[in-house]
């Protein structure tokens, strides 16, 4: 098989890794992709679904697997639907990546199919005082969302009403976040502990993946501002038997259901970021591709292969896969620039990478720079995953193997795994 992966951050290194792991693979090519996934496929670059549609046909690709969210969104699967209908690709339709694009569509969506979310309701610039009322009939902390995608910065939290006013004319009179918040979704504060879920789906059957925790905030303890996260471990030890039975029941399996009944052609991965309330699992949020850095973790302990998953997807015939995990727990800690989420300086020297021999590296926010050196380009930099009989034994491996590396404000949490 031929297959073209489209991203370059550290979920894209970690399916390149176990894309070039199946046997099937026979050539795998990225783009832009980045130095270090060098070691598992060909880094090419391709701008726009034209670039790349003419690329597959060239090259005869058999399987386009989109890494990141913006594609979907703005239809890549329709598009090669449309130009290059022989090759499978792994990721949603327009329609149904709009689960990912418009918070109001995904909650107006568990809404209709009575997936357990939080109460909500949806606001315009038409509506703000409507909104203000809705806020006094809810409970602090108040949580608003841009209703478009924002970076992952379009979720607010704020513990007075006051405020919770003043960020909603914000984002409605004011376009804080641009179009993104020309609609506003409030809803309701869940108090809980959050962990992700993922499926590979063909629209009609589907397979859990291991399930993960991600560290959101950059600060110990869980402080300070959010970022695309700062590390994973899988599995979880809340998600067991019991919690995982109401996710299936509950979550995925209506989910899979609304999908059809609305007609949405999804084949890839859907990510349910859910909260534990007491129990009982809750949709914050829907992704239509891995996360960042749970994929990290949760590829790590995949011990099959994901190429023939990707066929079988093709064909409509995933119910036929055999997923097998290792029993393992892995953790994964992501090393930062520092200053990041905020700003910071790029373009620092990165050594000590060729000694870390009991980890694997995955760039995520690396450059190549002269006679073979590898250069900081992001705020996530590297992350690095371990695996181990148990989480603190892997996380060990993970802190001994991050001391050999090194560059300059270098940055990352001590403390993944510890609240579990
Ligand atoms: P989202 O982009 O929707 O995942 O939101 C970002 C983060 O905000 C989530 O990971 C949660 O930590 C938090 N969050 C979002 N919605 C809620 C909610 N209804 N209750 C509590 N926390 C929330
Ligand atoms: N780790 C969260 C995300 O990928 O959105």
């Amino acid at each position: 098989m031929k297959i073209l992966l489209l991203g370059s951050g550290g979920r894209e290194s970690a399916l390149a890794r176990v894309i070039s792991l199946s046997k099937k693979t026979e050539k795998l090519y990225i783009s832009p992709g980045n130095p270090g996934m060098n070691l598992w496929g060909e880094n090419i670059i391709l701008n726009g679904f034209e670039e790349i549609s003419q690329f597959c046909k060239k090259e005869h690709i058999d399987i386009l697997v989109v890494g990141p969210e913006q594609p979907l969104v703005d239809g890549i699967t329709d598009y090669f639907a449309d130009n290059n209908p022989q090759v499978i690709v792994v990721g949603p339709d327009k329609l149904a990546a709009q689960l990912e694009g418009s918070k109001d569509f995904a909650k107006d969506f568990m809404q209709k199919y009575q997936i357990p979310t939080a109460r909500y309701n949806t606001f315009s610039s038409q509506t703000v005082t409507e909104g203000k009322e809705f806020l006094r009939t809810l409970k602090p902390p108040y949580v608003l969302k841009a209703d478009g995608l924002a970076a992952g910065k379009g979720v607010v939290i704020l513990p007075t009403i006051q405020e919770a006013e003043r960020e909603l004319e914000d984002m409605l009179l004011n376009s804080k976040f641009g179009a993104a918040s020309s609609k506003v979704v409030i809803e309701e504060f869940l108090s809980g502990i959050e962990c992700s879920v993922f499926v590979l789906t063909d629209g009609k059957h589907y397979v859990l993946l291991p399930e993960a925790k991600d560290y959101k905030k950059v600060g110990e303890g869980d402080k300070g501002l959010n970022t695309g996260g700062m590390g994973s471990v899988s599995p979880v030890p809340f998600c067991d038997k019991s919690f995982m039975g109401k996710v299936e029941e509950r979550i995925i399996k209506p989910t899979i259901e609304g999908l059809q009944k609305e007609g949405m052609k999804y084949k890839g991965f859907i990510f349910f970021g859910l909260m534990n309330v007491d129990g009982n699992p809750f949709v914050i949020e829907y992704n239509v591709r891995m996360g960042d850095p749970e994929s990290e973790s949760v590829f790590a302990r995949f011990d099959s292969d994901i190429v023939e998953a990707f066929e079988l997807l093709g064909k409509g015939e995933l119910d036929r896969y055999d997923m097998k995990i290792t029993s393992q727990v892995a953790t994964t800690v992501m090393l930062c620039s520092g200053g990041y989420p905020e700003s910071y300086e790029k373009g620092k020297l990165i050594s000590g990478l060729a000694d870390c021999k009991d980890a694997i590296l995955y760039h995520a926010g690396t450059k190549q720079g002269e006679e073979g050196k590898i250069l900081t380009s992001g705020g996530r930099v590297l992350a690095v995953t371990c695996l181990a009989d148990s989480m603190q034994e892997a996380l060990n491996k993970c802190y001994n193997e991050i001391s050999k590396i090194h560059f300059d404000k270098m940055y990352f949490r001590k403390d993944i795994g510890k609240d579990l």
